[in-house]
């Protein structure tokens, strides 16, 4: 039966990882998936995880299955740093949430449960978004629709045409919003436009979904959270799914966390029914271990320390390198003006460059990003910025 399906094409994010292994120049330069990488290309391990991974190979004494909804250390430590500590929406007890196999799973199940809610429900994305929105979101039965995000002409967030269409949007409808850093323009609304936001989720009743995979790689761990706190202040329902994947360093882990906030204590201990519910059906319960890391660093000060220093160094490093790529083009002589690239926060940025631009960087120079023009800004060091840098140069003169 097998043979009637069609043979599809690498993933267009984790194919370039594929190409570039194969690539045999070694001046090759990857700047495709979102992972981070010091300044000689490696992805290291957080101070923070190795610490807590002898202190969890102390403690565990059993491999038996965890509870359905995870560690609830976990959970908690996650709530308290996405919400804030003195989050009202927690001390209402109206948040219900599940341990996630990364973030990819949380955007899955909680995808799963906006179907047990209504088939019929309608999710706007931005456009563009990350690439993997569309199948997590869609092959759970769900209706996508885009609302305008990014103008590629200017480097800058089409703010008007967006809130056009979100007043447009029907009571019930789906509004996905990136919480920070956002895949893959890296252009993030300003608190303002935040603002605006929430005050027409509230006004039409949209349910605001967000999306938090890069809290900490933008403006700081509380900072990357406004957009999030000010929602769940402001409506009486919405859902989020975070990931570890990135701030924690826990890529091949797969941890991250589904929340839901309903409008009361009844309804969300019934939301946690369900969204477990939702799980058993399609891998029963969370993997541990990356869960049971993050409890152990978020549950102990000076690991908590350790790691908030850490992912400040990540960010630091990131916003030197926008710097240094903007620099460096200059230098080459560039029309361009790549210097909406140092406004932009996080791991990624568009280059607002064609597709054939992309494509010959790739074949010309051994230079590997996303046909949309999305960098991996962490990807960057300085040994390669220059020879990136001169590989734009010519490739945008020819
Ligand atoms: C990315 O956007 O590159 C990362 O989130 C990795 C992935 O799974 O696509």
């Amino acid at each position: 039966m097998f043979e009637t399906l069609p043979a599809l094409p690498p993933d267009p994010i984790l194919g370039l990882s594929a190409a570039y292994k194969e690539d045999s120049n070694p001046k090759k330069i990857d700047l495709g998936v979102g992972v981070y990488k010091d300044e000689y290309g490696n992805t290291p391990i957080l101070k923070a995880v190795s610490q807590a991974q002898v202190l969890l190979q102390e403690r565990e004494t059993s491999k038996v299955y965890i509870t359905p909804q995870g560690h609830q250390g976990f959970i908690d430590g996650m709530l308290s740093l996405m919400f804030g500590e003195h989050s009202q929406v927690l001390g209402d007890t109206r948040v219900a949430a599940v341990q996630a196999p990364g973030g990819c799973g949380a955007l899955r199940i909680l995808a799963e449960l906006l179907m047990r809610c209504n088939e019929d429900t309608v999710v706007w994305v931005s456009d563009p978004t990350w690439a993997n929105h569309i199948p997590l979101l869609g092959d759970a039965g769900l209706t996508l629709k885009t609302y305008p995000y990014f103008d590629k002409d200017t480097a800058s967030i089409k703010f008007d045409e967006m809130m056009d269409c979100l007043a447009k949007v029907k009571k019930g409808d789906v509004v996905l919003l990136h919480g920070c850093c956002h895949n893959p323009t890296g252009a993030d609304l300003s608190k303002e436009q935040w603002q605006a936001v929430a005050e027409l989720a509230v006004n039409t009743g949209f349910l605001p979904f967000v999306d938090v995979a890069y809290q900490g790689f933008g403006d700081g761990i509380e900072e990357d959270a406004y957009g999030l706190r000010l929602l769940a202040n402001s409506v009486d329902e919405m859902v989020i799914a975070a990931s570890c994947s990135k701030n924690f360093g826990l890529y091949r882990e797969r941890v991250g966390l589904a929340a839901i906030v309903s409008q009361n204590a009844t309804v969300s201990k019934i939301t946690q029914s369900q969204i477990q519910s939702v799980a058993r059906g399609i891998y029963s319960m969370p993997p541990s271990y990356g869960g049971a890391l993050v409890d152990i660093i978020l549950s102990n000060p000076s690991l908590t320390h350790t790691w908030r220093g850490e992912v400040s160094d990540m960010r630091e490093r990131m916003i030197t390198l926008r710097e240094l790529l903007v620099t460096n083009l200059h230098k080459q002589g560039v029309h361009k003006d790549f210097s909406f690239i140092n406004q932009q926060k996080g791991m990624f940025s568009f280059l607002c460059i064609a597709p054939e631009i992309v494509q010959r960087l790739r074949s010309e120079h051994s230079v590997y990003f996303v046909d949309s023009s999305r960098i991996n800004i962490a990807g960057i060091n300085k040994t390669n910025v220059e020879v990136l840098a001169k590989a734009i140069a010519d490739t945008l003169k020819k």
